[in-house]
C-alpha cells in the first residue's frame, strides 16, 4: 500500500491534563511520523467549519463547547495504511468501547470528551489535513 496521510487532534481535556507527550510517544513507538504539528484553540466558527457533517446534530453545541474550551495539538500523520492505524491506536470513540491500552481507554472520560480525533476515511482526512494545514506547514 502506498504512503497515507491522517489528520489528528489531541483534544482539550488531553491537552488540559497533561498527555500530549504520552499520545505523540504512542504515536511515534507505533511507527507513525508525524509531518505536522501546532498548538492551536479553536473558534466556534472554525469549529463548526470542522466538524459541519455533525452541525444540527443533538450534540453538536456539547462537542463546540468542549473543542473549543482550551487549546488543541493538531497533527498530520503520514505512514502505510496511516488513517486506519491512528483509529486503532485512538480506539472507540467512545472509551467505554476502546479496547485496553488504546489512547482513548487510557485519556477519555466520555464519548464527548474522548481524548483525540483521527480521520475516519481518505476524503475526510485530505478535507482534514488541508483545512488545517497549508503546503509549507507539512513536511
Ligand atoms: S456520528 O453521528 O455517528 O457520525 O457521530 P460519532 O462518529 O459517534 O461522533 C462524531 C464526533 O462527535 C463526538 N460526539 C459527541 N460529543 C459530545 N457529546 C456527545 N454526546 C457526542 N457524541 C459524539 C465524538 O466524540 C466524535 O468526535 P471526533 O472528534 O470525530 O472523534
Amino acid at each position: 500500500m502506498a504512503l497515507e496521510r491522517t489528520f489528528a487532534i489531541v483534544k482539550p481535556d488531553a491537552v488540559k491534563d497533561g498527555h500530549i507527550g504520552e499520545i505523540i510517544s504512542a504515536i511515534e513507538q507505533s511507527g507513525l511520523k508525524i509531518v505536522g504539528l501546532k498548538l492551536t484553540r479553536l473558534t466556534p466558527a472554525i469549529c463548526q467549519g470542522f466538524y459541519h457533517e455533525h452541525v444540527g446534530k443533538g450534540f453538536y453545541a456539547e462537542l463546540e463547547a468542549f473543542m473549543t474550551e482550551g487549546p488543541v495539538a493538531l497533527m498530520v500523520l503520514e505512514g502505510e495504511n496511516a488513517i486506519l492505524r491512528w483509529r486503532d491506536l485512538m480506539g472507540a470513540t467512545n472509551p467505554a468501547n476502546a479496547a485496553e491500552g488504546s489512547l482513548r481507554k487510557r485519556f477519555g472520560a466520555n464519548i464527548g470528551r474522548n481524548a483525540t480525533h483521527g480521520s475516519d476515511k481518505p476524503e475526510s482526512a485530505q478535507f482534514e489535513v488541508s483545512y488545517f494545514f497549508n503546503a509549507f506547514e507539512q513536511f
